[in-house]
């Protein structure tokens, strides 16, 4: 089954929400697109916890997120233990995030980033694992207990 990739965003992320649900559907991946729908403002935390609520009931397997700089909606999504979410904004980043914090949830700013390079981001980080070891140590650390 393809695997299904929870997305969304502010009206700040909208358009590049638009091109990587594209991205997404030519790269044979199930987008599931939880707003937000258009440029009218609205809250990025609505958008960081509607990600983070579908991957933890397991209606999806990996997040994308998108707000103006990505700042706000990953400090949102990050609230919730399960979510590591990562604000990238180059392929190292892309495949550093996963290679080494196991993060399920790519963070762009829209007003950041250009489209092309968020594309090879996005593909990077669906294609890279998590090489485990010492990081997995690390990684169970995060959460404070
Ligand atoms: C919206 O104007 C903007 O504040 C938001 O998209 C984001 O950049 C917040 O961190």
């Amino acid at each position: 089954m393809n695997q299904t990739i929870a997305i969304g965003s502010d009206h700040a992320g909208f358009e590049l929400k638009g091109t990587l649900v594209r991205e997404l559907t030519e790269l044979g991946y199930a987008p599931l697109d939880l707003g937000t729908d258009g440029e009218e403002s609205v809250d990025y935390p609505d958008f960081a916890h509607a990600v983070a609520r579908a991957l933890k009931a397991g209606k999806a397997d990996m997040g994308v997120l998108i707000c103006g700089t990505g700042i706000g909606i990953s400090i949102a999504a990050n609230r919730h233990p399960e979510i590591r979410a990562a604000l990238v904004h180059d392929a190292l980043g892309a495949r550093m995030c996963r290679q080494h914090n196991d993060a399920n949830v790519i963070v762009f700013g829209g007003r950041m980033i250009g489209s092309e390079v968020a594309r090879d981001c996005l593909d990077v980080f669906l294609n890279t694992e998590f090489e485990g070891g010492r990081h997995q140590r690390r990684v169970a650390k995060i959460t404070p207990s």
